[in-house]
């Protein structure tokens, strides 16, 4: 079925399963209004709801926001505090809608560095919408994807070290099993806001297929219409994987 939204066409058949945004230009977007950045953090929560709402429209499975990295702890004091309590409020205010939207809550990230408050209203919301069976809303938090190899390293050594797992067994699935990821799919598009050409510390080992697709809209600008029309472009691209064209139709 294709039908047409605003001028932009979508192949429901082909909608991505699952995509990662890179949700940044908050700060511009702030300074360019004359506001304090934290002005653009808020109104960056309007466009998480919008974006949610239009993945699930979607039929998208998996969206996995990054929130904050595991870089952003060295930003000023002042605004790593207001984005805490930012996305912590953003939360648990969104719950009732997840909760109707049948949307799961996830988190990826190393959450032992948040403040113990936050970390338990973030588990609460994860384990109030653990039954729905929509939209998986992934936040990557105190996320960094240099961090999440490092851990899947440690994990698989110390198997190896206790014999559980040999050394030659080791292959991409393994790795990709012990990931903060492992329960989910590769995403399929990775989009990343605020104009920068960059992957900032995101899903590195994840990302090695999915289609990239970079805009200048300010993250506090990106909406439903902006969600539609990078999922529209993916569409147009060919996913070869090392192949080439004519050995994709043979398939
Ligand atoms: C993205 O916006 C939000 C986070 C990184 C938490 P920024 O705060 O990075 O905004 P810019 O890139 O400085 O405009
Ligand atoms: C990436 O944005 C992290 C998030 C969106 C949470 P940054 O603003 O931190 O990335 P750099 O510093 O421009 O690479
Ligand atoms: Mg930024």
């Amino acid at each position: 079925m294709t039908t047409a939204d605003k001028n932009i066409s979508i192949d429901f058949n082909r909608v991505p399963k699952h995509v990662a945004i890179i949700m940044d230009g908050n700060g511009r977007w702030a300074k360019a209004k004359g506001q304090e950045r934290t002005c653009g953090h808020e109104q960056g929560v309007t466009s998480v709801r919008n974006v949610i709402r239009e993945a699930n429209a979607l039929g998208i499975k998996y969206l996995t926001l990054y929130a904050f990295s595991t870089e952003n702890w060295n930003r000023p004091q002042h605004e790593v505090d207001v984005l805490m309590s930012l996305i912590v409020m953003a939360m648990s205010r969104e719950l009732p809608e997840m909760l109707e939207n049948n949307v799961t809550m996830r988190i990826i990230g190393d959450i032992s560095r948040l403040p113990e408050d936050a970390r338990q209203t973030l588990d609460q919301c994860v384990a109030a919408t653990a039954h729905c069976t929509g939209l998986n809303m992934i936040l990557a938090l105190s996320y960094s994807s240099r961090w999440e190899i490092t851990e899947a390293v440690k994990a698989i050594s110390s198997k190896v070290a206790v014999g559980e797992l040999k050394a030659e067994d080791i292959n991409d699935d393994i790795v990709s099993q012990h990931l903060a990821t492992a329960e989910y799919p590769d995403p399929d598009l990775l989009i990343r806001t605020g104009g920068d050409v960059r992957v900032s510390n995101y899903l590195l080992w994840q990302i090695a297929y999915s289609e990239l697709y970079f805009t200048p809209t300010l993250w506090p600008d990106f909406d439903g219409a902006a969600l539609r029309k990078a999922v529209a472009e993916y569409q147009q691209r060919e996913r070869r994987y090392g192949l080439i064209s004519e050995q994709l139709t043979e398939q």
